[in-house]
């Protein structure tokens, strides 16, 4: 023990003197080097600070190309180019993710016409890999098998499937049974869906039935911030013919309400379309209670015939009003299918019904459905 302490010891004290030693013989090299420093002249001094500071205010220059992140080239484009996406497109859309939100609304699942109502609008839209479905079915997301149908169709969507489940309790919640069986849910689901998702706060809303044959992202440029929505408005369907001019004069002098107009209802004002919809989730205060009132007012609950007319009501003077355009058009002629943006879906469909939800049969249909569900396509979705 003593021994290797004490050989311990040794080599430690032999080893101290070597090192100052060393240093010595090593401070002797350094410094020559450090003698041989050149100073530089102060005018290079100033030369390199300025590229410096020249180098650094390129970044204040605004930005001329970008690149898309989901392009798989990951390709410059000048953001000035007559043939690539204009920017103000992509940057008025969402501030949170740049995408476009396109919801609908399904009572009975029927993967066709959602098929069609996807590749429709993905085959019109200049930017398909910005859209981004949300289709609310009656199983939502535990219908894992229509969801993968849907994803072998289209590969590189963005799809979605939610429940309905926590829309519909805020809607009976807040309503009488009559009341809520007079609603039509695809038309009063659009304004509630803000309030369950968080995240869907800027969204579009097409109704199922529908064929998309304008560029969906061209309504993404419209300023909502004072509307809660923008509808085309529909002149085939007017406010006289659901309510006498007598009664909404009536109501208007005798209630205060907030959604009730201060200026005198135009009796024959044209009613908002239902089936397109761009919704504004951070106006729609009060709007759930707005379509009950009118609703009860009106005593619709007791006349379930007829279209309920209290969500065109409670968004009267409220909507801000798209271009005839985005109407949507029957599909009759030839013409109107050119020039519309938008029609009813045209081929066979299934029908909800409490003794079994099946498909029209023997209906006379029409063709443009097929050039978006080609057989294949078909045969993939299954019946
Ligand atoms: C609704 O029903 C109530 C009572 O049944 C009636 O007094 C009222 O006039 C009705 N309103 C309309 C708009 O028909
Ligand atoms: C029809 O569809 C609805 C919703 O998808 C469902 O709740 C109902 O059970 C279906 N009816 C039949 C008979 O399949
Ligand atoms: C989508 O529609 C286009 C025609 O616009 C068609 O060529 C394509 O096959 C369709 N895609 C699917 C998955 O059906």
């Amino acid at each position: 023990m003593s021994s290797s302490y004490m050989s311990w010891r040794s080599s430690a004290s032999n080893r101290r003197p070597t090192q100052p030693t060393n240093t010595s013989k090593n401070r002797g090299t350094i410094y020559p080097d450090l003698n041989q420093d050149p100073t530089p002249k102060p005018v290079i001094h100033f030369l390199a600070f300025a590229l410096i500071v020249f180098l650094g205010l390129l970044q204040f220059l605004p930005a001329s190309h970008f690149r898309h992140p989901s392009d798989p080239h990951r390709k410059w484009v000048p953001f000035n180019s007559h043939s690539s996406p204009s920017p103000t497109v992509k940057l008025t859309v969402d501030e949170d993710d740049g995408l476009i939100h396109i919801v609908s609304w399904m009572q009975c699942l029927d993967l066709k016409v959602l098929a069609v109502l996807a590749n429709s609008t993905l085959s019109s839209s200049r930017y398909p890999d910005m859209l981004h479905f949300h289709f609310f079915t009656p199983q939502g997301d535990k219908d894992k098998v229509s969801f993968y149908k849907l994803k072998v169709l289209f590969p590189h969507s963005n799809l979605e499937l939610h429940g309905q489940e926590k829309v519909k309790e805020i809607i009976k919640r807040a309503s009488s049974e009559a009341e809520y069986d007079s609603l039509n849910l695809e038309e009063i689901a659009p304004f509630i869906i803000p309030s369950v998702h968080q995240s869907l706060t800027k969204f579009i809303y097409v109704s199922p039935n529908l064929i998309l044959m304008g560029r969906i992202e061209e309504l993404t440029g419209i300023d909502l911030s004072a509307h809660a929505a923008a509808a085309a408005e529909d002149c085939s369907n007017r406010l006289n013919s659901y309510v006498s001019s007598d009664v909404l004069d009536a109501i208007q002098r005798s209630a205060s309400k907030p959604w009730i107009s201060v200026t005198p209802y135009v009796k024959d004002a044209c009613m908002p379309d239902l089936s397109l919809l761009l919704i504004n989730g951070k106006k729609l205060e009060e709007f759930l209670e707005a379509v009950l009132w009118w609703s009860k007012v009106l005593n619709w609950s007791d006349r379930s015939d007829k279209r309920n007319p209290a969500i065109g009501l409670a968004l009267y003077n409220r909507y801000l009003k798209l271009s005839n355009s985005w109407l949507v058009k029957e599909p009759a002629s030839v013409d109107t299918i050119e020039t519309s943006m938008i029609t009813h879906y045209d081929g066979p469909k299934i029908v909800c019904s409490e003794f079994g939800n099946d498909t029209i049969p023997g209906s006379s249909h029409g063709n443009l459905w097929i050039k978006y569900l080609p057989s294949m396509s078909n045969q993939i979705l299954g019946i």
